[in-house]
């Protein structure tokens, strides 16, 4: 079910490293500074129960987790965040940008743990009553690159950043896949653009669906306040 309801709702995808927290707060502050009321949010993660499971499955520490259970750790964490999180602030009229959503679980479990990319996606979409976004902006990176970025100072690397190559590899083709098979919904960049560029044309995007609807901000774009 594509999003029915007055706000607009994106999820930025793609590989550890790739840009999409960058390209969140950089959305959220161009629109922001029209006047546009954006919730930026995070998976796992984005209510209190969420981080709880985020820590769970992103630390180290905690001993073996098979494939199925840290699939529904994470579809456990998107459920409240859809419900809790996102559906209300659509309902507002809110525009939402998530870091992440259910294709980073059916690239990572589906495809990189091999749990079966149909299987893993009809569990997030009965998780997230089958609440899907209007525009997934997909950064599309070299694995290599990828980890140059994220371990760039002393960051140390969580579970999933720290699986080899050959991991970010499969889940780096599982997303490309996604967005073949949907290509008026992706917006597909690739990551090492730089980022003002990369910016610029995620903009031009999402002018393009807040033109398309026939919402409150609108006004705000010709300077009149909402
Ligand atoms: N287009 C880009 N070119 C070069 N470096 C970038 C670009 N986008 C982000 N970075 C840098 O790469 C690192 C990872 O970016 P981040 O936005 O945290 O990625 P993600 O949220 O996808 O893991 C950060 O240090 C960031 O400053
Ligand atoms: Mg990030």
């Amino acid at each position: 079910m594509t999003n029915q309801n007055p706000g607009l709702f994106i999820a930025f995808e793609g590989g550890d490293g790739a840009g999409k927290s960058t390209q969140a707060a950089a959305l959220a502050g161009a629109l922001e500074s029209r006047g546009v009321k954006v919730l930026r949010t995070r998976e796992p993660g984005g209510t209190p129960i969420g981080e709880k499971l985020r820590s769970l499955v992103l630390d180290h520490g905690h001993g073996h987790i098979d494939a199925r259970t840290e699939a529904l750790i994470f579809a456990a964490s998107r459920a409240a965040h859809a419900d809790q999180v996102i559906l209300p602030a659509l309902e507002r009229g809110d525009v939402v940008l998530t870091d992440r959503y259910i294709d980073s679980s059916v690239a990572y479990q589906g495809a990189g743990r091999e749990l079966g990319t149909g299987a893993v996606h009809d569990l997030n979409e009965w998780a997230t009553s089958g609440l899907q976004p209007d525009l997934t902006v997909l950064l599309d990176v070299d694995p290599a690159v990828g980890r140059l970025r994220r371990t760039a100072g002393d960051a140390a690397e969580d579970r999933m950043e720290s699986e080899a190559d050959e991991f970010h590899a499969k889940i780096r083709s599982a997303f490309l896949d996604l967005a073949a098979g949907r290509p008026d919904h992706y917006l597909v960049l690739p990551a090492h653009l730089p980022v003002d560029e990369l910016a610029s044309l995620i903009l031009a995007r999402v002018d393009e669906l807040l033109l398309s609807r026939q919402i409150p901000w609108q006004v705000s774009r010709n300077g009149v306040a909402p």
